[in-house]
């Protein structure tokens, strides 16, 4: 055959065999036999080997994975991938519902809705119709590069059919089939090898594969669920459009999404899907209802990181029975004192437990646990298994009661607990071994400075053996004394070394994560991180400075103020940046000169046109900022409808209120 015979042999190869995996894996009606299939898959194969030129990207024969990665790399998500909010009972989703009717002003919403997959929440970028990246959540704003992992889901388009947009993100959810779980136990039981607990769990591992040929081996499948950032897109005008154009684009979508209508309809939806749960074949932890009309979206919103527009109906959490074999207390990270029951194993919400939380002193009492007590026991998703309440009380000897120590358990400094609070804690700080092992490994943590290899085990020893204190003596440990450890590895020691060495280089939204602060989370530490820019400007903010920051009240102020106040951590920070720990600044906000550049804005209410984010995005463009409160230091207070007391606050100080014209104009305005 001469070259364009052979290359359009290819292409029609590549599109057949695509074709017949979507049949296949997709629509669940193949139209040829698996010999069949197998004979165009080598022909393709053995094309591509003795004419590499041949060979592209969107190739099927890509999908079995190539050489295993180092590490993955990062992917920032151009759109964040929030969370949804969670309601439990009937009358949450009335008060969702509610809402929704009164922003909209409308009688009755129409909805999308659909199951809740209890898998991993992933991204897709085509550009030019062509896939080109795929990511997981990560925290919302970073997640991991796992491209070549993705490319081997079958249920995956490579490429889109003509006609694809610019740049077209598409969101989902990958997980493992039940009957593909159950397949991959069995096989793993068969060589010895590792069994996971449930499909979550196990799609989870499959996809954190640095051998994509490992992952390839695994049964994967991906529904499409959302749109995300795109380019060139025509515009739709409800999620259910959106729905029907990915099903058109090859993708899988659950064939239980659908639209209904009204509080009726979603109250409905919840129970046939509640029975329809065990026939399912993918696990699912409740639905998901969506307002269907995108303007309404739109306008409806987001607050902090989840949409008022949509929301999580979970299912009850699963409940079995167990005995209490003994109550001990851990000291957690802040030195809280938790009581935990220790539990006769037993299999719950798709995992073993062990152990579940009394959560504190004052639980144990109302609830009335006594060791030796039969138990109900609750887990549900990611969620610490709890005892929930006492099925059958045991023989409640004296010694059955659960006494909350007066010392702490691990380092024996006396037990606090302060009037009206509920928790008690350990009054040792980081004097308490237990506190500092939970400081280092919360450090260490992916989220934080990402050491991989710094698990509890070397923890325990390192803080056993005392040769580290702070995390500052992490960046000081020499190999040596790393590979002379328990179970330590020279190849190990070296791995670990270059991790923590690797963590130097930061962002300062980790490092001020990793710092364990009391109250501060991820998500403030990158409000934090984006407000200040630098370390510096963070340690010397007043509780007002703090208060600017959105998100950051009283209680959050306190905190930070009282840690930054400690002479003990501020040497740790020092000690941090003298080993070499630094970050990258916060890109330069836009050079502006209009008549919002440097001013601080306040919105509050909801405006007509504009989403908070909106507004945000355009008041930051123009060289603003906007922050949570209002104070002396606001400039305007931008208000739309239903403005509370921050408005009020503004008439009390004289500051300049705005509505949404007033402040387009003003964003228009060049000095
Ligand atoms: S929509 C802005 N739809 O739930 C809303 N999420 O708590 C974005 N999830 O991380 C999510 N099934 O992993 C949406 N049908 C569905 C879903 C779904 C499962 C997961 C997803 C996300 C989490 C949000």
């Amino acid at each position: 055959m001469i070259a364009d015979e052979l290359r359009a042999r290819a292409a029609c190869l590549r599109e057949d065999i695509e074709q017949h995996n979507y049949r296949y894996y997709v629509l669940d009606d193949p139209l040829i036999s698996d010999p069949e299939f197998d004979r165009l898959f080598r022909e393709l194969q053995s094309l591509e080997a003795e004419h590499p030129e041949l060979l592209t990207a969107d190739s099927p024969t890509q999908r079995v994975g190539g050489a295993p990665a180092a590490e993955f790399s990062q992917a920032t998500h151009r759109q964040p991938m929030l969370s949804l909010n969670n309601a439990f009972e009937d009358a949450e989703v009335e008060a969702f519902d509610r809402r929704i009717r009164e922003a909209l002003e409308i009688d009755a919403v129409e909805y999308a809705v659909e199951p809740k997959f209890d898998g991993l929440a992933i991204s897709l970028v085509y550009e030019r119709g062509l896939l080109t990246r795929g990511a997981t959540r990560g925290d919302g704003y970073t997640g991991e590069d796992v491209t070549g992992n993705l490319r081997t889901v079958r249920s995956i388009p490579l490429h889109l059919p003509e006609g694809a947009p610019e740049v077209l993100e598409v969101r989902g959810e990958v997980l493992m089939l039940r009957e593909d779980f159950e397949q991959l136990n069995r096989n793993q039981q068969a060589i010895d090898g590792k069994l996971f607990a449930n499909p979550r769990n196990a799609a989870a591992g499959s996809l954190r594969q640095l051998d994509s040929r490992i992952t390839a081996g695994r049964k994967l499948t991906f529904y499409a669920y959302g749109l995300g950032y795109a380019e060139g897109l025509a515009g739709f005008g409800s999620h259910s459009q959106v729905i029907d154009y990915f099903k058109k684009n090859r993708f899988l979508v659950a064939p239980e999404c659908t639209v209904v209508k009204g509080l009726a309809g979603l109250l409905d939806y919840y129970r046939t899907i509640g029975t329809a749960r065990k026939g399912l074949p993918y696990d699912i932890d409740g639905v998901v209802y969506k307002v269907n009309s995108l303007t309404a979206q739109q306008q409806l919103g987001f607050v902090s990181r989840a949409p008022r527009f949509a929301v999580a109906h979970k299912f009850p959490a699963e409940e079995a029975t167990s005995t209490v074999l003994g109550i001990d207390v851990q000291v957690g990270r802040t030195g809280a004192l938790t009581p935990v029951a220790r539990l006769q194993p037993v299999f719950v919400g798709g995992v073993n437990v062990t152990n579940a939380t009394l959560h504190n002193e004052d639980e144990v009492r109302r609830k009335d646990v006594h060791v030796g007590d039969t138990v109900i026991v609750r887990r549900a998703g990611d969620v610490i298994p709890e005892v929930v309440r006492v099925s059958v009380p045991g023989p409640r000897r004296a010694e059955d009661r659960f006494e909350m120590p007066v010392r702490c358990p691990v380092c024996e400094s006396q037990v606090v607990r302060s009037e009206g609070e509920a928790i008690a804690r350990c009054s040792g700080g980081l004097y308490c071994s237990a506190q500092r092992k939970q400081a280092l490994l919360h450090f260490a943590s992916r989220r934080a400075m990402d050491i991989e290899g710094l698990g509890e085990r070397l923890v325990d020893q390192l803080v056993d053996l005392d040769l580290v204190r702070t995390p500052a003596d992490l960046y000081a440990l020499a190999e040596e004394k790393l590979a002379a450890l328990d179970r330590m590895a020279e190849k190990s020691a070296a791995n670990i070394t270059a991790a923590i060495s690797k963590s130097k280089n930061t962002t300062l939204a980790r490092l001020i994560y990793s710092l364990g602060i009391r109250n501060v989370g991820e998500s403030t530490a990158r409000d934090l991180a984006a407000h200040f820019g630098n370390l510096d400007a963070l340690m010397q903010a007043g509780i007002d400075d703090l208060q600017q920051v959105s998100d950051v009240g009283p209680v959050v102020a306190e905190s930070l103020a009282q840690f930054f106040s400690e002479p003990h951590n501020r040497e740790v920070i020092s000690g941090l940046l003298a080993a070499g720990v630094h970050y990258e600044t916060a890109a330069p906000r836009p050079v502006a000169n209009g008549a919002a550049a440097g001013r601080i804005f306040v919105l509050t209410g909801t405006l007509p046109g504009l989403t908070r984010d909106d507004a945000k995005a355009r008041i930051e463009a123009a060289g603003g900022r906007v922050t949570g409160s209002v104070s002396k230091k606001t400039d305007f207070v931008v208000a739309g409808a239903e403005a509370g007391s921050k408005l009020e606050k503004a008439l009390e100080l004289g500051i300049t209120v705005l509505d949404e014209q007033g402040l387009l104009a003003l964003l228009d305005k060049n000095d």
